[in-house]
């Protein structure tokens, strides 16, 4: 099989930020904190992006949402991702103390889920177009590197992508991220490659491809299919972070085991105990879900009542299955 380290790998450049590689770990909202990043960015992925974050929560100080943002300088380049629909909450956003530590910027034009579409937020902003370029300027006056991440439209019969595209780049954005689906897929069904395609003719600035990659093959299919420059993957991610070491061949002596006990220790030192215990439980699940006895294993970890018994559940299951 053509391996795609071979035929696909490069350095990708956007504004002034060089990544290590193209294949880039997306915001998941719950997932991508400061830990799970640094997994993904250690196995090879050339940039992970926080999970969305609300532009008005930071104008207005929730700490909950500021939380989301913690980082350190062990993350080498660091994206955030942003969700709105107002201009000056962006710009307020961007240049507050909260995203300082922020290489680069991401805007979430893609979320599909109701409530935040009635709020005229992430995948609705395709339906404006002129919005969507203002906040695009907005973030840009911050001076860091910005990039957007959208749907081709909402439906089949509402297909904007070339436009929505070229307008991404005339007010500044430095790449862009098509998910593959449109607004009425969700997260269902294969991504439809030449809306994609049609992104990445549209445009000089990088298309990076995102949707259904779970395997190299898909990845490698992505790539020929699209022209793409480089590919996004989201959900393998959480399945199977080792997805990146293997589409960068870059060598790992890491296992399942060894990955989680790094998150244990990381989160240990980032969050409180009960958050710790929390990010553990959640990507731990998602790392088991094709082993037998998953139930029981996760009852296991539900049971735990601090890091300590954490780890050694972490143990039983992931020394178990690896033997
Ligand atoms: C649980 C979950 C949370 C997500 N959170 C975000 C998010 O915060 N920001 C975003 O742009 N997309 C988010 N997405 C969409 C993914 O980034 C990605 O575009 C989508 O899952 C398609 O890729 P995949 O088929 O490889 O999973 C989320 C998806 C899932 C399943």
């Amino acid at each position: 099989m053509k391996r795609f380290s071979e035929a696909y790998l490069k350095k990708l450049h956007i504004g002034n930020i060089t990544l290590g590689s193209n294949v880039l770990m997306a915001p998941l909202a719950g997932y991508t904190n400061y830990p799970f990043r640094l997994m993904c960015t250690k196995l090879g992925a050339g940039l992970a992006f926080t999970e969305m974050v609300s532009a008005n929560g930071l104008k207005y100080n929730d700490q909950a949402t500021a939380k989301l943002l913690y980082t350190d300088e062990d993350e080498r380049i660091k994206a955030v991702q942003l969700l709105g629909s107002v201009p000056a909450a962006f710009e307020y956003a961007c240049r507050s103390a909260y995203t300082e530590a922020f290489d680069i910027i991401d805007i979430n034009m893609g979320c599909p889920v109701p409530n935040v579409i009635k709020s005229g937020e992430g995948c609705a902003l395709t339906q404006d177009m002129k919005l969507a370029s203002r906040i695009i300027e907005a973030c840009k006056r911050s001076g860091k590197v910005v990039t957007v991440k959208f749907r081709p439209g909402m439906n089949r019969d509402n297909i904007v992508v070339s436009e929505f595209a070229r307008m991404c780049e005339d007010s500044g954005a430095d790449m862009i991220t098509v998910h593959g689906r449109t607004r009425n897929m969700m997260y269902e069904g294969e991504p439809v490659y030449e809306y994609i395609a049609e992104a990445k003719n549209a445009v000089n600035i990088p298309v990076i491809a995102n949707g259904g990659i779970h395997s190299e093959e898909d990845a490698l299919k992505m790539m020929e299919q699209t022209g793409a420059d480089g590919v996004m993957i989201a959900r393998c991610g959480l399945e199977n972070p080792m997805i990146f070491s293997q589409l960068t061949g870059k060598r790992t002596e890491e296992t399942k085991l060894s990955l989680m006990l790094e998150q244990a220790d990381i989160a240990g030192r980032c969050f409180d105990e009960l958050a710790a215990m929390e990010h553990i439980r959640k990507i731990s699940s998602y790392f088991m879900k094709r082993l037998p006895g998953t139930k029981t294993y996760k009852q296991e970890l539900y049971g735990c009542g601090n890091m300590q018994e954490i780890r050694r559940v972490l143990v039983k299951i992931f020394g178990e299955t690896e033997k």
